[in-house]
């Protein structure tokens, strides 16, 4: 299946998936996208933006794992270390927010809250906040913060689809 038709089937897979109360898991990732353009996101954490929640699909349901770690594993070897890193980051950036920003712990859904507390609750891994790359995990993670408004715009899946293509080839590249 080319990386075309592997994103769409992903993303259509999350569907009818409810893991917030607010939008479906597909709704979710659109605007998680969406937020990371507006905000003026480079291709990889638009990317991991969209696909950070796809450990809640059923087509990955067989992992076992916790699904950050489903994310990880699914988006490295197709989009690459950042892709699958930021996307693997998203429940430690919550854990590092809530533990360093009250306004923040403050601001969480419900389902947030109680997700929280089976997540081991707030925490800062201090090897994960030195990280080069952890800023744009906190980014990513205010982006999916801000995707549960049923009135949001979302991104279009063509967009996402184009974007999970540039990342690709610019994987495939970089290899050659
Ligand atoms: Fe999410």
């Amino acid at each position: 299946m080319s990386i075309r038709e592997q994103t769409i089937t992903v993303l259509e897979s999350l569907r009818g998936v409810w893991d917030e109360l607010a939008v479906d898991e597909l709704d979710h990732a659109l605007q998680s996208a969406a937020r990371a353009l507006d905000d003026g996101a480079d291709d990889e954490l638009v990317l991991a933006a969209a696909l950070h929640d796809i450990g809640h699909s059923p087509l990955l349901a067989a992992h076992s794992e916790a699904h950050d770690r489903v994310a990880h594993d699914w988006l490295t070897p197709r989009f690459g270390v950042r892709v699958g890193w930021l996307a693997g980051a998203h429940v430690a950036a919550k854990r590092y927010l809530a533990a360093t920003d009250p306004a923040y712990a403050g601001a969480l859904s419900d389902v947030s809250i109680v997700s929280l507390r089976l997540q081991g609750g707030a925490a800062v891994d201090q090897d994960l906040a030195g990280h080069p790359w952890w800023p744009d995990a906190l980014r990513l993670r205010r982006f999916d913060d801000a995707a549960k408004d049923p009135a949001a715009r979302g991104a279009d899946i063509e967009t996402v689809v184009a974007v999970a293509e540039r990342v690709a080839a610019a994987q495939t590249t970089r290899r050659a």
